[in-house]
């Protein structure tokens, strides 16, 4: 693990994810801090800095750290803040739970957002944790038979279902109807570099409706046996919320998935995510 001078790192398991302790992101951030975070995403791929006093500037701040705002063209955003969009349960709220199932966020996106921003403004004092999956190690941990199998794949990512999954969540707003999202669809590599590190890694999401050059019924078995391979228990991490914590998770290589065991209480969390580039299928040549 690296040695970080500007804060303490307590991993979360031994697959990723690392609570941050011990440095405050609410004023101005020392070239030291911003170094330390750099390292410690590349590292755990998800971080979660506790004991945050944030407000929408802060954060804003904060967000800019990691790049610009991807866009959002489904969730309605806080006026005068275009790249925010709260996320509110009340309690007995019923319904689906928001983000209650294992996926990255705009993967139907040509590129998709390189990381989710959440902070918790209101958390329950028990329930309401975020899982994640590490997709590297769903990856390395396959079989070499079934690696090569399957790692020349180019998976189509729908919108298709997307802004009906979203309409139907009461903890947040959606635009009006009539976007474009209803009718994408995007090819992504099955087993992408990653655009920053040039790991390898699964990159399989719910939405995957089939493989190029494959009917969707054909398709259909793999996709689902993957995402099982994906969020197999020892890949993952589950962060247990604070009001004040601020997590940032890497979108392309995590799976995420949040848990709606908290009936009777309330739950506010600020989201936001960060552009990020094409999903390259090729080694990019080293410098
Ligand atoms: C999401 O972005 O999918 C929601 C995660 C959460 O609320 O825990």
């Amino acid at each position: 693990m690296p040695n970080f001078r500007s804060f303490q790192a307590n991993p979360l398991s031994g697959s990723l994810g690392a609570e941050i302790i011990g440095c405050d992101l609410s004023g101005e951030l020392s070239n030291q801090l911003i170094d330390d975070i750099a390292t410690a995403f590349r590292h755990f791929h998800m971080l979660c800095f506790r004991d945050q006093s944030l407000d929408l500037d802060a954060y804003r701040r904060v967000a800019r750290l990691f790049g610009p705002f991807s866009g959002n063209p489904i969730h309605v955003a806080l006026p005068g803040y275009p790249e925010f969009v709260r996320v509110i349960v009340e309690p007995h709220q019923g319904g689906p739970t928001f983000g209650g199932n294992w996926h990255t966020d705009l993967s139907w996106f040509e590129a998709p957002p390189k990381a989710t921003m959440l902070y918790g403004e209101e958390c329950p004092p028990y329930g309401g944790d975020t899982m994640f999956a590490n997709l590297h190690l769903a990856w390395e941990r396959l079989s070499p038979t079934l690696q090569n199998m399957v790692e020349g794949l180019v998976s189509i990512h729908s919108g298709y279902t997307t802004y009906g999954v979203n309409a139907a969540v009461r903890a947040i707003k959606v635009v009006d109807e009539g976007w474009e999202v209803s009718q994408t669809e995007v090819e992504h590599p099955l087993v992408p570099y990653h655009p920053e590190t040039g790991r390898r890694f699964l990159f399989i999401n719910p939405n995957v409706v089939r493989f190029k050059g494959m009917t969707e019924t054909e398709s259909r078995p793999i996709i689902e046996m993957l995402l099982k391979e994906a969020t197999r228990m020892d890949t993952t991490c589950r962060l247990v919320w604070r009001a004040g914590s601020l997590a940032v998770w890497d979108n392309r290589c995590l799976l995420h998935h949040a848990i709606g065991d908290y009936p009777n209480f309330r739950r506010v969390m600020v989201r936001t995510t960060i552009a990020g580039d094409r999903l390259p299928a090729e080694a990019r040549n080293a410098a």
